[in-house]
């Protein structure tokens, strides 16, 4: 798992761990951190050195690469579209180069519905046209682009799953969400419920039902359960694919507030800001697919349930991991 000291890395950690798969994580922990490697290995290293994952799918004897590891801030990603096709382009096809000379034939793939750019309807489809607005998911379209050609020539499957917002913690409280800066709403309402800084709403006048953007909060464990169910399904029928991964509900950014305000028992302090450039009004998933192909139902699609798991570990590691 590239990127296993991640997010979203550490619970797939986790739930890969559960599902009998032996886990090696290989991150250069620029934004991860060692204390959310819980199940596994840690190789350090970065994607971009396509030797040293050579050696470590070598040594590890990898048969099936998740690559998480990418940058993900889509307002840093227009103002350093370099550092962005370096690391989520380049490093993803360094991986793939690295598979291909060690002849490992499964790569599932942390893509996002930030490919599918304004979308022309929703809920979004896996067939919505990818037209990104921004370099973030210009270059997770790259990759999900290069796939194909990888697989008709080196025979590498593959799995894309795009993800939409990813949200909470994981249920036990071992792990939880802690990227710096923050930029992902709930925790950084959750952040201003407890003193921190406080929130900025962007914008409050789009057309929705209380003027705030809607979005699809996914549980970061059901992406995680998503993920194992994506590496079975891949082993076990060699089909490539792409799979939306969201609950096909969407909520607003005051719903958001709403919720860590009852959930929390605190007020959030707010502030309006202007419309960010490129933040569509509505953005959800048509989860269908990947509920039909991969059996894949989310358990947390209630907004309280998954603000609820990451309040228990916000309010337990108020600092975070505390290393960064
Ligand atoms: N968080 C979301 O809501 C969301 C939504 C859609 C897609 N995604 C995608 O999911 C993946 C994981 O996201 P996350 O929220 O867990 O992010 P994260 O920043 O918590 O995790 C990414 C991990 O990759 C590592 N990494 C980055 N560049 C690396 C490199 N060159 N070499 C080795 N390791 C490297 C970082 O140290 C970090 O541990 C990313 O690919 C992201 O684009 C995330």
């Amino acid at each position: 798992m590239t990127g296993g000291a991640g997010y979203i890395g550490s619970h797939a950690a986790k739930a890969l761990h559960a599902a009998g798969y032996r886990v090696v994580v290989f991150d250069n922990l620029k934004a991860g951190h060692r204390q959310a490697v819980r199940y596994g290995d840690l190789v350090e290293g970065d994607v971009c050195d396509t030797n040293s994952v050579r050696d470590a799918i070598r040594r590890h004897e990898i048969f099936a690469v998740m690559h998480f590891a990418a940058c993900l801030d889509v307002g840093e990603s227009v103002r350093e579209p370099v550092r962005y096709y370096r690391n989520n382009v380049g490093g993803a096809l360094s991986v793939l180069e690295a598979m291909t000379a060690e002849s490992v034939r499964y790569f599932v793939f942390s893509s996002t519905c930030a490919t599918y750019g304004e979308p022309l309807e929703t809920p979004i489809v896996e067939t919505h046209p990818q037209q990104p607005i921004n370099t973030y998911g210009e270059t997770k379209l790259a990759v999900e682009r290069a796939l194909p050609h990888y697989e008709r020539a080196y025979g590498v499957g593959f799995t894309v799953l795009r993800y939409f917002n990813a949200a909470g913690a994981d249920p036990d409280g071992e792990m939880g969400e802690d990227h710096f800066p923050e930029i992902h709403v709930i925790p950084r309402a959750i952040d201003a419920a407890t003193g921190g800084r406080g929130l900025e709403v962007f914008g409050d006048d789009y057309p929705t039902p209380d003027g705030t953007c809607l979005r699809d909060y996914i549980h970061v464990a059901d992406l995680a359960d998503a993920h194992v169910r994506a590496l079975d399904a891949l082993v076990e029928t060699g089909k490539s694919d792409a799979y939306n991964l969201g609950t096909g509900r969407p909520h607003s950014v005051r719903e958001v507030i709403d919720s860590v305000e009852r959930i929390t028992g605190r007020r959030v302090p707010w502030t309006l800001a202007p419309r960010r450039p490129g933040d569509p009004a509505v953005l959800y998933a048509a989860p269908h697919k990947a509920q039909a192909a991969l059996h894949w139902t989310p358990r947390y699609a209630d907004l309280d349930a998954i603000v609820g798991t990451a309040w228990n570990w916000h309010h337990a590691h108020p600092k975070g991991y505390g290393d960064k």
